[in-house]
């Protein structure tokens, strides 16, 4: 059988084409992520974690819109390293996660233009938080006592 590889840009454009079907464009990633962090912001726990780090939201935002543009498009614009700048946050907690995911389904839920898109952020999004607590907390049951008792 023969095999065809396909090139990057052809992998790019059916990538794109079928966030499109699902409604996923750029204007609805930049809505996703400014009613997002504006939650997040607005959040009595989560607002004041993410103040410690972040002065200044508009670098942030763009940052963000690049990232899930990346992720949702591959319009491979965001080329950073979220684990490191994860693992050095250090007053980041476990249960912060959970938070941060509850305010991503809220956010989909009030704006995605299909529940298609919605899934399919939410999959994401749940994945890369489960791979950024492993970077940060380790494996549940084999922590060290400090880090267990969140
Ligand atoms: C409780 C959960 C989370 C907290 C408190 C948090 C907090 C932060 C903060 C403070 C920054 C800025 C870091 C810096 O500039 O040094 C950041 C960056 C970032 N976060 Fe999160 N985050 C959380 C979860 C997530 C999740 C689940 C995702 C992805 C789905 C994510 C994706 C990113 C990305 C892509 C960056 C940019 C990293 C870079 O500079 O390249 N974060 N986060």
């Amino acid at each position: 059988m023969e095999t065809r590889i396909r090139t990057a840009d052809e992998r790019r454009r059916e990538i794109e084409a079928a966030a499109v079907k699902m409604g996923i464009d750029e204007a609805y990633i930049s809505v996703l992520v400014d009613t997002f962090y504006g939650k997040v912001r607005a959040h009595p726990v989560l607002g004041p974690v993410f103040a410690e780090k972040i002065s200044d939201w508009g670098p942030h935002l763009a940052k963000m819109k690049d990232f899930w543009a990346s992720v949702a498009l591959n319009a491979g614009r965001y080329s950073g390293k979220p684990v490191p700048k994860h693992a050095a946050l250090t007053s980041v907690q476990e249960r912060h996660f959970d938070i941060w995911l509850g305010l991503f389904r809220e956010t989909l839920d009030e704006t995605a233009p299909t529940p298609q898109a919605a899934d399919y952020f939410m999959e994401r999004a749940m994945r890369i938080a489960e791979s950024l607590k492993l970077a940060m907390f380790g494996l549940p049951g084999l922590r060290a006592p400090a880090q267990a008792e969140t």
